[in-house]
């Protein structure tokens, strides 16, 4: 690919999002608006692309780290301004550069390469994106003569009344060759409504030193959808999400309703895996083949083997092996390792627990800061005690053990393979290979006792 650099312009205030958090961080999909931006350049071949930081500067720094080079706008001067912080780094270049805006998230990297494509192949020494809205309110007009030839950008607040009616509009989105952008950079002026060095008048500037400026339109509008407030990052979402969507299906993922389905970018799902309403998959979350994930699960950053089903749980940092099935309304905290063919049925908690293969947890049980073997049945409402009051303890239970209803297991403990711990037991001590553990009062029954009670009621009155 043929060289280029980007500069993504990331200073602005954000006004409109109300936020104290900038607006390049807000995120969609699971990855803020400021990483998409730099994914894209990156994916059209500009390397480590520049970013423009202002308000926030030091966060959105520390967000990207070594994956942007950083510029200083210390007074938002404007768009124009923006990009002027780039004069040192584009001095001695006389390749071509992306200037992009972070606050377009759908732009594709296919774009910015077509717009490259279009700069080489008309030797332009600009070319903008544009699209065509129904509604342009906001946006900068694209002017044009009677021939249809590129004119200049004029702003919303800018544009006369005839000029609004164009619905034309400018994306924020150039490929410009440097050394050009560099000479129309020291000739911008702040002479508009908002008192703002304009990086759209650059455009007028190079045409009217006799440089070339092109257009490259965009069939689909959507891509270039800006996001100023959160009502436009609600409907970047939601378009985000439908590609993502799309693309899994495409993959072979049944999503019975892609409009109640959130799903971070970059989670992989395998084939035949269906996917009801309410599922929110998030982070590095991979998900097997021929799953069915129920309505109303929450994965995050976990692996989910294959043939696994869950429905209406929460799992979080966790692996669950092949043939599994979760839920409903389980809870899988963090470190949760969870084996083939094992069932983690109704309110159902674990913590740092590692589960064998076939063993059954199926109701109301707490499993914390636990090994617990192969084949074992937990019964339900146990609770491995793990906590003092100062520490967290292990507690290991081997396979092919039945642990009965109402066990409390108190950590540090062990209980071995080929084990019975009976109902209702509280166990401190190991319980070895082929014991049964019985650890409770012996029951005691008073004959008589309901008979006498009312006796001596009588007698009392
Ligand atoms: C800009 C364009 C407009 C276009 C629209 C598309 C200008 C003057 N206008 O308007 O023609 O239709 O985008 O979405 O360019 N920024 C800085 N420093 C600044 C000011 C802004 O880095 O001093 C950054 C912002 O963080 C943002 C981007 O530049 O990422 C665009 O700024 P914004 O204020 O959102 O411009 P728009 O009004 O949307
Ligand atoms: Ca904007």
């Amino acid at each position: 690919m043929r060289q280029v650099k980007a500069v993504i312009m990331a200073a602005g205030l954000g006004k409109r999002m109300r936020s104290a958090l900038p607006k390049v961080l807000h995120p969609l999909c699971g990855a803020p608006m400021i990483d998409w931006a730099v994914r894209t350049a990156a994916d059209a071949g500009s390397g480590a692309p520049y970013v423009v930081v202002g308000r926030g500067a030091d966060e959105v720094r520390t967000y990207l780290g070594d994956r942007a080079l950083f510029l200083e706008q210390t007074e938002q001067l404007g768009t124009g301004h923006a990009v002027m912080t780039a004069r040192e780094v584009l001095r001695n270049y006389s390749g071509h550069v992306y200037v992009l805006t972070a606050d377009t998230p759908l732009l594709r990297a296919e774009t910015l390469i077509a717009l490259h494509q279009r700069a080489v192949d008309t030797d332009a020494d600009a070319v903008a994106l544009t699209a065509r809205f129904d509604d342009p309110t906001g946006y900068g007009r694209i002017l044009r003569d009677e021939k249809g030839v590129f004119q200049a950008i004029v702003e919303h607040r800018d544009a006369s009344p005839d000029q609004k009616a164009v619905r034309e509009i400018n994306a924020s989105i150039y490929c410009f060759s440097a050394p050009r952008l560099l000479e129309a950079l020291d000739r911008l002026t702040n002479d508009n409504a908002q008192g703002e060095y304009y990086l759209t008048d650059t455009l007028a500037v190079i045409k009217s030193a006799g440089g070339l400026v092109e257009t490259l339109c965009l069939d689909d509008p959507e891509e270039i959808m800006g996001v100023n407030d959160r009502v436009q990052l609600a409907m970047a979402a939601q378009a985000m999400r439908r590609r993502i969507n799309e693309f899994l299906m495409r993959k072979g993922v049944t999503i019975i309703d892609p409009a109640n389905t959130y799903i971070d970018a970059g989670v992989s799902i395998g084939q035949d895996t269906v996917v009801y309403p309410g599922n929110y998959l998030e982070g590095a979350t991979a998900i097997g083949s021929d799953c069915v994930l129920y309505p109303g699960n929450r994965i995050v950053d976990s692996a989910i083997g294959d043939r696994v089903s869950i429905q209406a749980s929460v799992i979080l940092e966790s692996s669950v092996g092949e043939g599994t099935a979760i839920g409903p309304a389980a809870h899988l905290r963090p470190g949760s390792r969870i084996g083939k063919n094992v069932r983690i049925g109704n309110f159902v908690e674990t913590k740092k627990a590692e589960i064998g293969e076939g063993t059954k947890v199926s109701h109301l049980t707490y499993v914390g800061d636990a090994i617990v073997g192969e084949h074992t049945n937990i019964g339900c409402g146990v609770v491995f005690v793990n906590y003092d009051g100062e520490k967290k303890h292990l507690t290991e239970v081997g396979s092919h053990s039945f642990v009965g209803c109402n066990v409390n297991l108190i950590a540090p403990v062990k209980v071995a393979d080929n084990t019975y711990i009976a109902a209702g037991s509280t166990i401190t001590d190991e319980v070895e290979e082929g014991d049964l553990s019985i650890a409770r009062a012996r029951q005691v029954n008073k004959k008589g006792w309901v008979a006498q009670r009312l006796q001596k009621k009588g007698e009392s009155t």
